[in-house]
């Protein structure tokens, strides 16, 4: 297991590199460790038409991924920011599986949820009971925000709110 060089762990799941895009750029904003949310998947994975509708299933009968083992021991971090895309207006399968397994390591969790347009508050609800806690912040980016060109603002936003929360906890230690 890797060694944390940070208090903050980014781990994520991307099946098309959006969330994956974001969650570099916030985790090099924290200055974070990061982590990719890796399935036993051989062949094509998750990618192409037929995929899409099986992630589709696996999103909207709640199933289980069978996930590659953590690189970074989850404990270890004060806080754990889990992003992920709304699948069928759930959280993506591999991200709530990775929670069930993670979640009760976890001392505080952040939500990243990237989507289209809608399903955000369904898929947050989700990932927050999958790991038995509550969030202290979440953030949402949409395609719309992307267009807009506010993601870059939300997720300064995001950032601010989870160094402001390490903060108020740990007042005579430095945060990044
Ligand atoms: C199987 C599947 C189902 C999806 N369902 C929704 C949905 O219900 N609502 C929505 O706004 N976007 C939905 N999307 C779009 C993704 O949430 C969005 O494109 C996201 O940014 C993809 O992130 P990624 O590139 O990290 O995989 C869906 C995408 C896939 C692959």
């Amino acid at each position: 297991m890797s060694e944390p060089r940070s208090p903050i762990l980014v781990v994520y799941y991307s099946r098309s590199g959006r969330t994956r895009r974001i969650a570099e750029m916030l985790a090099s904003e924290l200055g974070a460790d990061i982590e990719p949310i890796c399935e036993r998947r051989l062949g094509v994975g998750r990618k192409g038409a037929r995929s899409y509708v099986g992630s589709l299933v696996d999103a909207w009968l709640q199933r289980r991924a069978d996930l590659l083992p953590a690189r970074h021991d989850v404990s270890s971090y004060d806080v754990v920011v889990v992003g992920s895309a709304v699948w069928a207006r759930h959280a993506s399968a591999p991200a709530v599986t990775w929670l069930k397994e993670h979640g009760g390591h976890i001392q505080r969790l952040a939500l990243l949820c990237c989507l289209r347009r809608r399903g955000a508050t369904q898929a947050l609800t989700q990932l927050a009971r999958a790991a038995g806690k509550p969030a202290i912040a979440s953030c949402v980016v949409a395609a719309r925000d992307l267009r807009l060109g506010v993601d870059g603002l939300k997720r300064q936003a995001f950032a601010r709110s989870i160094r402001h929360r390490l903060q108020a906890r740990r007042p005579t230690e430095r945060v990044v």
